[in-house]
């Protein structure tokens, strides 16, 4: 054995020296060190020798085994770079096109929007998705079991164990403390962030708020259970809808980069009053009906009117002494409008024939 295993050692060293392209050296890798290869079959047999035996060969085939694997390392990196150098580079084949990964156009619609609002003074703010009960509903004139709560039907969030996490929202700064215990929803509007910009910065105050909503709804063209709004809220002395409606033109100019016809009409917001909701002329169909519009020839696109005296004080803010206007945009609508898609469910299906277009 001790023989046998000196001479294949030889063999192997000397194949090793002599080797010169990676083939022939992958070839004598799997001959020798393969699972069958001959190194290893001898190495395999160590396993019928006697205890004495096993303790001295094995120790001497360790070694040989380490040596040659180290030779065959070695001969590996000398050949690879020589044959690096022989290949060459066809100069002439095409290249491999690098994909780039873009922006989705409800996000291109947000910055266009961010853009525009930071132009006439307004902060952009950010804020929760999953929203205290307080903030979503109570805080904007509609207590717990209020019809108007019907309006948005939403998600109520559950503890693991499948009770509903009743918050208690103790903050000192609000005193929303004061008898208070809310439960946690996927906000179902972006109007939650109105009392908290509120409560952060007081008046005067001009602020954007983009986000994601949700909402239990019967899906069609233009419903979808998850979608973008963008809130608006002006807060001072003397603004009304007034203001409102110059704030809304200025907008759909710079979305649209031409005149939009728009529709005011009387709307019903607990939060607001007067309450009014715009409508756009359906670019579909430039108003002439089709299902994007149902038929209509217009689409709604934002919910406003001036703030109503009971959101001011959840603010803390005088309601004899400020007023303001605020609005509730669908940004999903608007990127519908105008990048001339027919059906909002897109939006959110993930398929790349659709998104790759923008
Ligand atoms: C609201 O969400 C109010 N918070 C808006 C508001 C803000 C009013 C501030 C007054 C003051 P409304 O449910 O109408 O209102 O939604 C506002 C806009 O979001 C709609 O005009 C529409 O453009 C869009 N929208 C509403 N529901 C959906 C839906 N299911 N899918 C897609 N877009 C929707």
């Amino acid at each position: 054995m001790k023989e046998k295993l000196e001479q294949l050692k030889n063999e192997i060293k000397e194949a090793l020296e002599n080797v010169k392209s990676s083939e022939v050296l992958k070839e004598m890798e799997i001959k020798y060190f393969g699972r069958k290869g001959k190194l290893t079959t001898l190495l395999k047999g160590i396993a019928s020798l006697n205890a004495e035996q096993k303790k001295e060969i094995g120790q001497l085939a360790n070694e040989a085994k380490g040596e040659l694997m180290a030779k065959l390392n070695e001969s590996k990196a000398v050949i690879s770079p020589e044959e690096k150098s022989k290949a060459y580079t066809d100069v002439t084949l095409p290249g491999q096109a690098i994909e780039q990964g873009h922006q989705h156009p409800v996000t291109l619609i947000e910055n266009e929007l961010e853009d525009i609002f930071t132009s006439l003074g307004f902060m952009i703010l950010d804020g929760p998705e999953l929203e205290s009960e307080y903030f979503n509903f109570e805080a904007l004139n509609i207590p717990r079991h209020h019809p108007a709560r019907d309006m948005q039907d939403t998600f109520y969030v559950e503890e693991p164990g499948g009770e509903r996490r009743r918050k208690e929202a103790k903050d000192p700064s609000t005193s929303l403390g004061a008898g208070g215990e809310y439960d946690l929803v996927m906000r179902t509007h972006t109007s939650p962030m109105q009392v908290r910009a509120m409560l952060k910065y007081g008046a005067p105050l001009r602020c954007v708020v983009p986000g994601r909503v949700f909402r239990n709804e019967a899906t069609d063209a233009v419903h979808d259970t998850t979608f973008n709004q963008l809130e608006g809220l002006m807060i001072g002395e003397g603004i009304s809808v007034v203001n409102l409606i110059a704030v809304m033109k200025e907008m759909l100019k710079g979305i649209f980069k031409k005149p939009v016809e728009i529709r005011v009409r009387p709307g019903y917001f607990p939060f607001t009053e007067p309450s009014l909701e715009v409508d756009v002329r359906c670019t579909q169909c430039d108003g002439s009906g089709c299902p994007a519009c149902k038929q209509s020839g217009w689409l709604e696109m934002v919910g406003s009117g001036q703030v109503h005296p009971n959101v001011l004080r959840a603010g803390q803010i005088d309601p004899d002494k400020n007023s303001g206007f605020a609005f509730g945009l669908g940004t999903t609508r608007l990127a519908m409008m105008k990048y001339g898609i027919s059906d909002i469910r897109l939006f959110n299906s993930g398929d790349l024939r659709f998104l790759e277009q923008f």
